[in-house]
C-alpha cells in the first residue's frame, strides 16, 4: 500500500514537470526533468520513512517478495526480468559505445554577432521576417511554410529524416547525430536567432566547446537566401508544433 502511494506520488510529480504549460509555457528539457526527479524521489523518500513503522510499511512488499515462501514464483520472474531489462536497457542506450572524446555542449552560447550576405546581424535582437505574417495572414503564411518545406526536402531531410527526426539516410553515419526537431528538447528551447545563426555558420561556425571540428551540419550561407533560410525555419517550427522561444 505504501510502496504504492511512493510511486503514484513520484508519478504526480514526474507528470507535473512534463505537462507543457503547467509551470511555463514552454516544454522543461528532459535532462532538467531527471534532475528534479531525483531530488524528488529522495525528498518523498526521506518524508515516508521518517519514522520506524513508516519505513518498515514501504519496504515490507519487497521483503516479502523475498522472503515469503509463498512468493516463490513470483519472485522467480521478478529476479529474471529485471536482469533482461537492465540488458536491454544499457544495450540500447549504447552502453558499450566508447565515451566521446571530448565533452561537447549541444546548444553553446552562440556569438553576439555574425555576419552573412554582406551584412552584420545582431543575434540579441534579429528576428524572424516572416514570423509576423502568421497573424497578419494565415494564407500568405501558410504558402512561406511550404516553401520552406521545399527548401528543407531539397537539403535537409538526408540528414534530420524526411519526419524531422533526426533519423535521415546519413544519420546512423554520423557522429554527433544530426538533432531531431521534434520534440521539447531542441528548436522549442531555441530562439529563432539562434536557429538562424545555426542554419547560416553549421558546424563550422559552432564554438570549441561545441565540437566545430567534428560536427556534419553545414553552413548554408553559400547555398541558401537568407529568405530561404527563415521560411525553413518556420517549417522547422510549424511541421513540429513548437513555438519559438521569445523573451
Ligand atoms: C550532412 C548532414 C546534415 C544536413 C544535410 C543538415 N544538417 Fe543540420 N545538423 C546536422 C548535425 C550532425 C547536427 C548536430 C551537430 C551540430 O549541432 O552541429 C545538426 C544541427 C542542426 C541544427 C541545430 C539544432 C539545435 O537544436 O541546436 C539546426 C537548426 C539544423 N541542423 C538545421 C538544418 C537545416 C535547416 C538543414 C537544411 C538546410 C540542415 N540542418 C541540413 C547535420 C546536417
Amino acid at each position: 500500500m505504501r510502496l504504492l502511494k511512493f510511486a503514484l506520488t513520484s508519478l504526480f510529480f514526474y507528470l507535473l514537470l512534463k505537462a507543457p504549460g503547467f509551470f511555463w509555457d514552454k516544454p522543461i528539457p528532459s535532462s532538467l526533468v531527471s534532475m528534479y526527479m531525483f531530488f524528488i524521489v529522495i525528498t518523498v523518500l526521506l518524508v515516508m520513512t521518517i519514522t520506524d513503522e513508516g519505513a518498515r510499511g514501504l519496504f515490507a512488499p519487497i521483503r516479502a517478495l523475498v522472503e515469503d515462501p509463498s512468493k516463490k514464483l513470483v519472485r522467480n520472474a521478478v529476479f529474471v526480468i529485471l536482469p533482461l531489462a537492465a540488458v536491454f536497457l544499457a544495450y540500447d542506450g549504447g552502453g558499450l559505445k566508447a565515451t566521446p572524446s571530448e565533452l561537447r555542449a549541444t546548444h553553446p552560447a552562440p556569438p553576439p554577432l555574425t555576419r552573412g550576405y554582406g551584412k552584420t546581424f545582431d543575434l540579441a535582437t534579429l528576428e524572424n521576417p516572416f514570423r509576423k505574417i502568421e497573424k497578419e495572414d494565415p494564407e500568405a503564411f501558410k504558402s512561406l511554410v511550404k516553401e520552406g518545406g521545399e527548401v528543407y526536402f531539397k537539403n535537409c531531410f538526408f540528414c534530420h529524416g524526411d519526419k524531422l527526426d533526426g533519423r535521415g539516410h546519413y544519420a546512423h553515419a554520423l557522429d554527433p547525430k544530426p538533432l531531431p526537431f521534434t520534440g521539447g528538447d531542441t528548436i522549442a528551447q531555441l530562439q529563432e536567432s539562434y536557429v538562424f545563426w545555426r542554419i547560416l555558420k553549421g558546424g563550422p561556425g559552432l564554438p570549441r566547446e561545441g565540437g566545430s571540428s567534428i560536427s556534419a551540419m553545414p553552413a548554408w550561407e553559400k547555398e541558401l537566401t537568407e529568405e530561404e533560410i527563415w521560411k525553413v525555419i518556420l517549417f522547422l517550427y510549424d511541421y513540429t508544433g513548437n513555438t519559438p522561444r521569445s523573451w
